[in-house]
């Protein structure tokens, strides 16, 4: 079966700018303390390996190890992931997609999607947390951050580089509607102002902790 033609941009546009996108974003979560909150509490409740999915450059599974999380990344982009693997060589980092994963049924404590999903036409999301809810173990946790709102915008230009990219804005509640729908639980959702940084052309950012029912 052809890929989809969104996995094929995503891929493009972020092995274009995988350097420079590494570069401007690595210390990023030090100005974030809401965000960091999250992660922290991901990492208190979560138990096993945890898959970084859309990992890009390997900052929020770097983050994770420091806090004690047993962390690996899988990425769509070669780029991201050859980046990853230099900046961080005692990380694992993998090719692949989280619309179907190489990991076996129920062997992960954790996921995390850190603006990873924000790229995924909301159609297909129900196939990815579908996949997500394979991979997880009984009591499994996942994190999901994404932009809060429900547009449609293409960039044509970002991290210093020409391409061609959808990102998708969307509702929590229908975010959360569909983790449910995939037999997902929400345990909290957390929507933020934009910072400094981030305004004026961004909006809320949205984080949803849910998990996986024990049966
Ligand atoms: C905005 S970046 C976020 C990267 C990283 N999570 C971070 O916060 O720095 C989005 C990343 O998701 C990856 N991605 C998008 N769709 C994917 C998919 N279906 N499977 C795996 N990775 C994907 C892209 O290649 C890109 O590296």
């Amino acid at each position: 079966m052809s890929e989809a033609r969104y996995l094929h941009a995503t891929r493009t546009a972020y092995d274009a700018v995988a350097a420079d996108y590494a570069r401007l974003l690595r210390d990023e979560l030090a100005a974030k303390p809401l965000d960091r909150a999250m992660l922290a509490a991901f990492a208190e409740v979560v138990s096993g390996p945890v898959a970084d999915l859309g990992c890009g450059p390997g900052r929020v599974t770097e983050h994770l190890r420091t806090l004690g999380v047993a962390a690996f990344g899988v990425d769509l982009s070669p780029g991201m992931v050859a980046v990853a693997r230099t900046t961080y060589p005692d990380l694992r980092f993998e090719v692949g997609s989280m619309t179907a994963l190489d990991l076996p049924d129920g062997g992960l404590g954790g996921a995390v999607a850190w603006y990873s999903t924000v790229h995924t036409p909301p159609e297909v999301l129900p196939a990815v947390f579908t996949e997500v809810h394979r991979v997880l173990a009984p009591g499994g946790r996942l994190l999901l951050a994404f932009k809060a709102g429900d547009r449609l915008r293409h960039l044509d230009h970002a991290y210093g580089h020409d391409l061609s990219l959808d990102v998708y804005w969307m509702s929590p509640d229908r975010v959360a509607d569909l983790l449910g729908e995939a037999g997902l639980v929400v345990d909290a959702r957390l929507v933020r102002e934009p910072d400094e940084q981030e305004r004026p052309r961004q909006g809320p950012q949205a984080f949803l902790l849910a998990h996986k029912p024990q049966r």
